[in-house]
């Protein structure tokens, strides 16, 4: 799989498409897969949604319940669900025409289960014949009372309006002179989101960029300002952080790619959500996995909070999450000197496990996290006090053999939220490290690959010691039966 796609909540139903080529574990003809899940936890595997046709491949976007009809294709007095994707043509791409993608759209009457596309398709036609022209995020605008998609185009984003989702007509653009261009622009994302403690409401721009993370590869930079049915403005304050070339980031891991917000969450609900790809298209085709390749991220919380430093999105593990903690183990209040090992106190495998843990912040040295096996192979995640960053360590996490992006350096997020106690809450996955730091201030997203599971759980203070407040251990279920 590549790209989380179609992410829309339903009768109960929280349904995940995502970027799928059935046939092997390398990159191709993208079709839409399909999952749904009532708690986001557990997932139901479904039939392929969606297959490539004579327009092309079927690249990312997204879907809506289209709760007026305003598409006409609802039956009974339900409303159907409308997904609208990129049509990616291989035949142009080969003759090396620049229209390569234009915006389709399909229907369900029966929950998500299978799906029409529409006779009409494509709905916008790629009229200035961009060449990255993709992955419409469709929101359906209170004030205006229209559709609005955004569209992901090379360096910038485009914003189109539709009554019907059939007929759309181009508002605006934003981004050639603001936030991160060391890459495309791909899997755009807007939504209005309240700020955290406040009535005021904004407006968050998701882009995801592909290379230009400041550590490497594919991440995700956000924006945050208003859009008032016509055009995004950046909120002025938020403006001054992102000039042309410097992104703020929504993971600061090498392994949160193309992560958008699912639709139609009820309003009693209220939430946000996100769930990312966890790879990086430097290696995505390469890691050392045979029957699967790839996965989604934990599915996020976002709240935007105006911090010290401006505007922040924070990204929280949802907390359905909590219901496959199995076995718990409490670390007791200590302080920290050298090397802590919890191995044998635990009484279930670190492997796949979730941590919270609570230090006082250090004023020097670092303290850390550390999974290992008996072949010596180990994963670390530490605070760095005298540099103020989270660093992701997996140079020694087993095979890096095939990439030499994948661990050529440690990997850091710098620390804003300065608070008295440092909070790590991490999940471990077997092959993959979730940190949500500062109660979501920070958060990372990390692969790694040991030749043997990571049986052995370490804290760690090295340069000074460190007084652990408070700590919890859970040893999680897999989700699979
Ligand atoms: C992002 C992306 C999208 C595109 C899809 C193709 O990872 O490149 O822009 O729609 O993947 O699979």
């Amino acid at each position: 799989m590549n790209d989380p796609n179609g992410m829309v909540f339903f009768e109960g139903e929280y349904h995940l498409f995502y970027q799928h080529y059935p046939d092997s574990n390398i990159w191709g003809p993208m079709h839409w897969g399909h999952a749904v899940s009532k708690d986001m936890v557990k997932w139901e595997h479904l039939p392929i949604a969606l297959y490539p046709d004579s327009l092309g491949y079927i690249f990312s976007g997204s879907a809506v319940v289209d709760w007026n009809n305003t598409t006409g294709f609802g039956q009974n007095g339900k409303p159907p669900l409308v997904a609208m994707f990129t049509l990616h043509n291989m035949e142009r791409e080969k003759a090396g025409r620049n229209d390569v993608e234009t915006q389709g759209i399909a229907y369900s009457n029966d929950r998500g289960r299978t799906w029409t596309k529409y006779a009409g398709n494509p709905v916008i036609s790629n009229p200035e014949k961009d060449r990255d022209f993709r992955d419409p995020k469709v929101v359906w605008d209170e004030s205006s009372k229209q559709w609005i998609v955004v569209l992901a185009v090379g360096d910038h984003v485009e914003f189109w309006a539709s009554p019907d989702l059939k007929n759309w007509t181009y508002l605006s653009d934003f981004g050639q002179n603001f936030g991160a261009h060391g890459g495309v622009w791909e899997c755009p994302d807007l939504f209005p989101i309240q700020v955290d403690g406040s009535a005021d409401k904004k407006w968050a721009l998701i882009v995801n960029i592909n290379p230009g993370h400041p550590n490497g590869g594919s991440g995700t930079q956000y924006f945050i300002g208003n859009f008032d049915g016509k055009t995004f403005t950046l909120d002025p304050s938020f403006a001054q952080l992102v000039p042309k070339g410097s992104g703020i980031w929504l993971d600061w891991g090498k392994d949160n790619y193309a992560g958008v917000t699912w639709s139609d969450v009820p309003k009693t609900d209220g939430r946000r959500l996100l769930i990312g790809w966890m790879s990086n298209w430097e290696y995505a085709n390469k890691v050392p996995t045979q029957a699967w390749r790839n996965a989604a991220t934990l599915p996020r919380e976002l709240v935007l909070k105006n911090t010290s430093v401006g505007y922040r999105l924070f990204s929280l593990p949802v907390k359905e999450q909590e219901s496959i903690r199995a076995k718990s183990f409490e670390i007791p209040a200590k302080t920290v000197s050298g090397i802590l090992d919890l191995t044998s106190q635990l009484g279930f495998s670190p492997s796949l496990s979730e941590w919270v843990l609570e230090f006082e912040t250090p004023e020097m040295g670092i303290v850390g996290l550390e999974l290992s096996n008996t072949k010596g192979e180990s994963y670390r995640l530490y605070y760095d006090a005298a540099q103020k960053q989270f660093v992701s360590d997996r140079m020694k996490s087993g095979d890096l053999s095939f990439s030499v992006q994948f661990a050529s350096s440690l990997h850091v997020a710098p620390r804003f939220s300065g608070g008295k106690t440092l909070q790590l809450h991490l999940f471990f996955d077997v092959a993959s490290m979730e940190l949500f730091a500062d109660q979501g201030a920070t958060s990372m997203t990390e692969l790694y690959f040991p030749s043997e599971v990571f049986s052995q759980a370490k804290l760690f203070a090295e340069g000074g010691e460190v007084k652990l407040v408070k700590g919890a251990v859970y040893q999680l279920q897999r989700i699979w039966n």
